[in-house]
């Protein structure tokens, strides 16, 4: 396949049928959601917005792209916007991760770093107040606001639900949730198709958006500590809430079993889907499709990185990996 313009080949993302020795009574498809070009399931959501937004004169070339995001968001939109010659300015904060720093830092227009904690204890809720107050007072900022943006929904709808309904008869699917458009957009498209499917949405301990009690969570790109706006057009049958440490020996797991590193959120994903099916059995297989948001090489500093779990979970290097070798036997 030749492609003349890499940023246009978002989407059609491979989905592959997983062998999963614990869960041999369904049938389990993985949404590589990594092989878009800058390497999650934000692009869509990017190339989305900003297409239907200057095709429908919601922004125009003149326009500065605003967004507060530390992580695949933040990278995605940033270099989509300096392909597309659009001004960017993404608002970040001090917990982010250097590669996404780095990342950011070499795509958007500019960078602002907030440094005061919100009420919480994070960083979210000051960084949406610092967008609030610019566009308050410039009108030619549009903020894409990935927690109620409809386009956000709208991308996932006809791009990533579309393509899942199309490959697959679709009775479950999981995903992994933090501002809460993906699963929005995937749940309506995937009820439209196959009204009796059912959708799991997978979130963490710590976060707020299931109604969770919230405490400091260390893993990026899964769980909120607000509740996304958008979540009120979802369409969620069932909520599976994982503990991070656990999510941490998920992903060592699936690495082990299946050969690749994945992202921090799709390891909750990958425990939830054995939480789910757990002792249940069925007459005839379930077609299960889990969406994996991003892959695991940036989180080599984190998830991957004994040292870093140690320090974040008290847990030493020995007890993780008994911890991993326990998930891996039961
Ligand atoms: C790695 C990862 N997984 C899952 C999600 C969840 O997607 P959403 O924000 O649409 O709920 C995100 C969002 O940033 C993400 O970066």
């Amino acid at each position: 396949m030749i492609v003349t313009e890499p940023f246009n080949a978002v989407g059609n993302t491979p989905l592959i049928l997983l062998r999963e020795p614990k869960l041999e009574q369904i049938s389990l498809f993985q949404k590589c959601e990594n092989f878009n070009p800058t390497g999650s399931v934000k692009d869509r959501a990017s190339f989305h917005v900003l297409n239907k937004g200057l095709e429908r004169g919601i922004i125009n070339p003149n326009t500065t792209i605003i967004e507060s995001s530390s992580g695949n968001f933040g990278i995605s939109l940033s270099s989509y916007c300096r392909k597309m010659n659009l001004k960017c300015e993404i608002v970040i904060d001090p917990d982010i991760l250097a590669v996404n720093e780095y990342l950011i830092t070499s795509q958007a227009s500019k960078v602002i770093k907030v440094t005061e904690r919100d009420e919480g204890g994070g960083y979210l809720l000051t960084r949406i107040g610092l967008v609030r107050s610019l566009i308050e007072n410039n009108s030619s900022y549009y903020w894409t606001c990935q927690y109620g943006n409809p386009l956000v929904a709208e991308a996932y709808y006809e791009s990533l639900g579309s393509e899942i309904c199309d490959d697959l008869a679709v009775d479950y699917v999981f995903l992994g949730v933090s501002s809460g458009g993906t699963i929005t957009g995937v749940s309506q498209r995937v009820k439209e198709r196959y009204p009796n499917a059912a959708v799991v949405a997978v979130d963490v301990e710590g976060s707020v958006v299931f109604g969770g009690r919230p405490h400091k969570r260390k893993i990026p790109g899964i769980g909120s500590s607000k509740r996304p706006e958008i979540l009120s057009e979802a369409r969620i049958d069932d909520v599976v809430v994982v503990g991070e440490l656990d999510t941490i020996c998920a992903c060592r797991t699936y690495t082990k079993r299946h050969g690749t590193l994945i992202g921090g959120s799709s390891g909750s994903v990958y425990l939830a889907v054995h939480k789910y099916f757990q002792g249940k059995t069925f007459l005839k297989k379930p077609n299960v499709a889990v969406v994996f948001a991003d892959s695991g090489e940036r989180y080599t500093s984190t998830v991957y990185n004994d040292e870093w779990v140690a320090e974040n979970f008290e847990t030493e290097k020995k007890e993780l990996a008994s911890r991993v070798a326990e998930f891996w036997m039961n």
